[in-house]
């Protein structure tokens, strides 16, 4: 298949298109942050007018994953219509494009849309809230793909890995943090299902590959609380688990609002995919693995070193 992947400098995009490569032709849509990668770059601000109809004509893709959008909670506070722009009308648009052109189209959402005052795990079925301005567009973003080509998959993810400036996943924060005898803190009243991103990656293309349509939790099949992830990741390296202090998310002066309760259920995306989600277990073990072997250095090596 030859897959186009938007955030392709992104932890997600990055991740993915290396995963897709040895089976795929991957295209990866990038605004010069990223050289030297073993996959095809198309340079483009996908805001920009004619962006999209650009994008479309000059690859031609069988398959589109969606990946681009204003990840960082706490800035789309302070940027809504940016937010909505990137988060809600950018995927409409690319909707409708991959509806007309008949391409299939995975769109990336969050865990974040659930405003986590459900008790047990939330189904695809369970009513959103969104709880800040980063989830309010992100489900108008759902929302709108799904209503302009309802043939495309929504699918709602929380992962984690490494990325091109290794700082842009949770685990990574507490390995770098641990690993300079830092003191940190970790939420114990916020609970999640994250998913080790060459798992999430795989898990998709065989979404894919599958012909699924619709909304789909793409979590991790684990649940375990920040802080238990903090400590969990801190063994697995050999750090000092007791830097880890034990704390509330809502002491912290984070600027938006997290929700405590992102326990999701992947039953419907076992049963399609007819196996079981892998969890956080084996994915921390794939992500030491990748450490051991020199793999974030590997990802930083991508990005665009400033010229002049
Ligand atoms: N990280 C998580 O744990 C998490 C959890 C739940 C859901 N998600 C969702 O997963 C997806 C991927 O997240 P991520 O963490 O990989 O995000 P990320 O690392 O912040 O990457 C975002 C990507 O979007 C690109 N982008 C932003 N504006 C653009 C524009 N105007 N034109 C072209 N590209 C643009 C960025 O390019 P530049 O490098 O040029 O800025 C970057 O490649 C997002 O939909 C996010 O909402 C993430």
């Amino acid at each position: 298949m030859r897959i186009l992947v938007t955030g392709a400098s992104g932890l997600l995009g990055l991740n993915l298109s290396l995963a897709a490569l040895p089976s795929h032709q991957v295209i990866g849509v990038d605004r010069s942050n990223l050289a030297g990668v073993p996959f095809e770059l198309l340079n483009l601000d996908l805001l920009e007018d004619g962006a999209l109809e650009k994008m479309f004509e000059v690859i031609k893709p069988d398959c589109l994953i969606h990946c681009a959008a204003l990840a960082d909670v706490d800035a789309c506070e302070s940027d809504p219509s940016g937010s909505l722009r990137l988060n809600a009308n950018l995927p409409e648009a690319l909707a409708a494009g991959c509806g007309q052109r008949g391409i299939p189209m995975i769109h990336i959402s969050t865990d974040a849309v659930l405003d986590g005052t459900r008790e047990g795990f939330y189904t695809e079925e369970d009513a959103p809230n969104p709880l800040g301005i980063y989830a309010q567009t992100k489900l108008k973003g759902e929302w709108a793909v799904l209503k302009v080509n309802p043939a495309a998959i929504v699918a709602r993810v929380n992962f984690f890995g490494w990325s091109l400036n290794g700082t842009r996943s949770l685990a990574e924060f507490f390995v770098n943090n641990l690993r300079a005898g830092k003191p940190i803190n970790g939420f114990t009243d916020v609970y999640f299902c994250p998913m080790f991103v060459g798992d999430l990656a795989e898990t998709l293309l065989h979404m894919l590959e599958k012909k699924l349509d619709g909304l789909y939790h793409v979590v991790g099949s684990e649940v375990i609380s920040k802080y238990d992830f903090g400590v969990a990741i801190a063994r697995k390296f050999g750090f000092e688990v007791g830097l880890i202090h034990p704390s509330s998310v809502e002491e912290s002066n984070l600027k938006a609002r997290r929700s405590h309760n992102l326990r999701l259920s992947v039953h419907k995306l076992s049963t399609a995919l007819d196996r079981p989600v892998p969890g956080f277990s084996t994915g921390l073990v794939r992500f030491y693995t990748q450490y051991q072997q020199g793999y974030p250095q590997k990802i930083a090596s991508y990005q665009q070193k400033p010229t002049g």
